[in-house]
């Protein structure tokens, strides 16, 4: 075994006995950095809600190691929720199931539903497998902040307040979980991710399931102006076609402008990112590029909007909660 292998284990081993004495524990997974605490412990819960500074309604999604572990957690699990979780966990999917009895209101927020999910990253894997619990982790952000996607960002939104934090570079997926909610007689998405809709359609109808609502694409027209997932500077996005003439105009007025688009810069432009076309790298790429140009401190960021379907509307998703043209859906805030 390498040193750096060991040391990593010793971490691990670190972090669930801090975990098992009610602290908390911020670790990667292969969508964004989670900060873990022991989902059966409501001290520890009331901790996880105070350093996040999230309203204790919020329900948090329960992190387990093994699909069967489920089973503790939830009752009346339906064949969709079954066939879901062997397909995709571990995984990037989170499934909103019925809980039993002895799940805390801390984590449900009271509801009569717990949000579960198996992570395959293999350092929240270790962790969890370690650990032996259930670990309660909402995204290691303050709430309605960025994500993180590194264990930087993490030390940055939190300093010493969180003091383990496992560090396993940078996130690959890079935004958060598909949220699937198969508590009901039809599936429905609450959150959009970069497992698919038109994926979960396929495996859902071929149990004979059609799923409900129309989550799976991304309003045009933005009802409210609610602002989730948002970065200091506000958020404009701009389609392709109208982006020269809009950029030109800003440039026009003075107004100090960031910029994330898939063109690269006409002339030189200090605060440009060229974004990738593939949806994968970018939104790999999405929360780390959005903090960059955050950290600007420019009038405007500006952003070019990505095409509107397949891997994409997970995507969409974020920018327009960034862009605060989104208001989050009630049951799943955004947080
Ligand atoms: O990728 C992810 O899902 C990350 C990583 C750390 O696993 N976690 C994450 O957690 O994004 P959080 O707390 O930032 O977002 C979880 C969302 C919230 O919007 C919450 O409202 C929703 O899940 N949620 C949790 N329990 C729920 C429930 N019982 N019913 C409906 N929505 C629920
Ligand atoms: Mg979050």
């Amino acid at each position: 075994m390498s040193e750096q292998e060991s040391e990593q284990e010793k971490a691990i081993k670190d972090a669930a006995q801090a975990l098992g004495r009610g602290r908390l524990v911020a670790f990667p997974t292969e969508t964004v950095y989670g900060l873990g605490a022991d989902a059966s412990n409501e001290d520890a819960l009331k901790k996880l809600y105070d350093v996040k500074g999230r309203p204790s309604s919020h329900p948090v999604i329960v992190h387990l190691a093994h699909a069967e572990e489920a089973e503790k957690w939830c009752t009346n699990i339906s064949e969709a929720a079954i066939v879901l979780g062997q397909i995709f966990w571990p995984g990037p999917l989170t499934l909103v199931l019925r809980k039993k009895k002895h799940v805390l209101d801390l984590v449900t927020g009271g509801q009569d539903t717990v949000a579960i999910r198996v992570p395959s990253h293999p350092i929240a894997q270790a962790l969890l497998q370690e650990f032996g619990g259930g670990i309660a982790a909402p995204s290691a952000n303050r709430f309605g902040r960025l994500s993180p996607t590194t264990a930087e960002d993490v030390r940055s939104e939190f300093g010493d307040e969180v003091a383990v934090v496992l560090d396993g570079g940078a996130c690959e997926i890079g935004i958060e979980s598909t949220i699937v909610d198969v508590s009901g007689d039809r599936p429905r998405i609450l959150r959009p991710g970069m497992i698919q809709a038109e994926t979960l359609a396929v495996v859902l109808e071929e149990l004979g399931f059609v799923p409900e609502g129309d989550s799976g694409t991304v309003p045009r027209v933005p009802g409210s102006t609610a602002s989730h997932y948002a970065p200091n500077t506000p958020v404009k996005l701009v389609s392709s076609a109208d982006f020269s003439a809009f950029l030109e105009e800003l440039e026009h007025q003075g107004t100090d402008t960031a910029v994330l688009a898939f063109r690269a810069p006409p002339v030189l432009h200090r605060h440009w990112i060229t974004a990738a076309r593939f949806p994968a790298h970018y939104a790999h790429n999405l929360y780390r590029n959005l903090r960059k140009l955050d950290a600007v401190g420019a009038d405007l960021l500006l952003v070019e909007e990505p095409p509107l379907d397949g891997e994409w509307v997970g995507i969409w998703d974020r920018l327009l909660r960034a862009s605060g043209s989104k208001q989050a859906e009630e049951e799943c805030d955004g947080s």
